[in-house]
């Protein structure tokens, strides 16, 4: 069981599911197709690190660097709204003041928002430091547009992931973060074994077998990948959480709903 402080989710079937919440000092992914609720699951977490320790949150402000635009910062001071209602002792008047932004729009400007990110916790004078929770929300629309699926570019991209995760674990361990990224599903191709557990696993969602976008060298630069799923055919519309691999947790899965007001087990 790792040691690590957690920071919750802000919904306790997931805080279970994750053992307690995201890790610090880690990166942790959340894949999942179009609408699975990564974005909100980043917003709310954004939010939760606000909470003291003895509420699962760590006192903390978050830095989310977002790759799609505009930000939703509609859905953001929504669920402020209602986060501010139910924590009305929390120091910072708006909780959106705790969330810095950071607008990246290339892999190589992930890079370079590297040391910015590390400057930025060094020499910061906010008042709403510490910052403890790094958000990157999504890594996957980053590389869409750049590299092809040739040998020498596809080299090129996982020297990329390589340096990018290198630089996303320092941080984490240097600064005690919980860093998050958001990853997206492609159609899996091929024969392979569909299990949760292998890191190529193509999964069920929606009558379809996807898998994580990014491949095998992504999957080898994070800690801890958790797959959301949503099936929207069925009888009843469900979304669902499974932590695929991490060093701290067995395999376990839940069920969960969004609300405009956040997510619920
Ligand atoms: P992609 O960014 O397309 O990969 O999707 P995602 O996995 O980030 O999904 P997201 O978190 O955007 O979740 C979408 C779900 O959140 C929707 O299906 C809605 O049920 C719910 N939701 C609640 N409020 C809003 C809102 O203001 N805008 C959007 N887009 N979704 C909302």
């Amino acid at each position: 069981k790792s040691r690590s402080q957690k920071c919750t989710v802000g919904c306790p079937a997931l805080d279970r599911c994750l053992g307690g919440g995201v890790p610090c000092d880690s990166v942790t992914e959340f894949v999942g197709e179009s609408g699975s609720g990564k974005t909100q699951l980043c917003l709310q977490l954004a939010l939760s690190a606000q909470l003291p320790p003895s509420r699962g949150g760590l006192s903390a402000s978050a830095i989310f660097i977002h790759t799609e635009f505009p930000f939703p910062l509609r859905r953001l001071r929504r669920l402020s709204r209602s986060f501010r209602a139910s924590n009305p002792s929390l120091p910072c008047p708006d909780p959106c003041d705790r969330v810095f932004l950071r607008a990246v729009h290339s892999a190589h400007d992930l890079l370079r928002a590297i040391p910015a990110v590390e400057a930025f916790l060094l020499h910061s004078r906010s008042p709403w430091r510490p910052v403890r929770l790094l958000l990157i929300d999504s890594i996957a629309a980053l590389f869409r547009a750049d590299f092809d699926n040739t040998a020498a570019d596809l080299r090129r991209r996982s020297a990329l992931f390589f340096r990018i995760s290198a630089g996303l674990r320092r941080l984490a361990r240097r600064f005690g973060l919980a860093v998050v990224v958001t990853n997206q599903v492609v159609d899996f191709i091929g024969d392979g074994d569909v299990r949760v557990g292998n890191l190529e696993t193509g999964l069920f969602s929606s009558g379809r077998r996807v898998c994580p976008a990014l491949g095998l060298a992504w999957a080898h630069c994070v800690n801890s990948r958790v797959f959301l799923s949503r099936d929207e055919h069925g009888p009843v519309k469900t979304r669902r959480m499974s932590v695929v691999f991490a060093p701290h947790l067995p395999h376990s899965s839940c069920e969960y709903a969004i609300k405009g007001d956040g997510v619920f087990g």
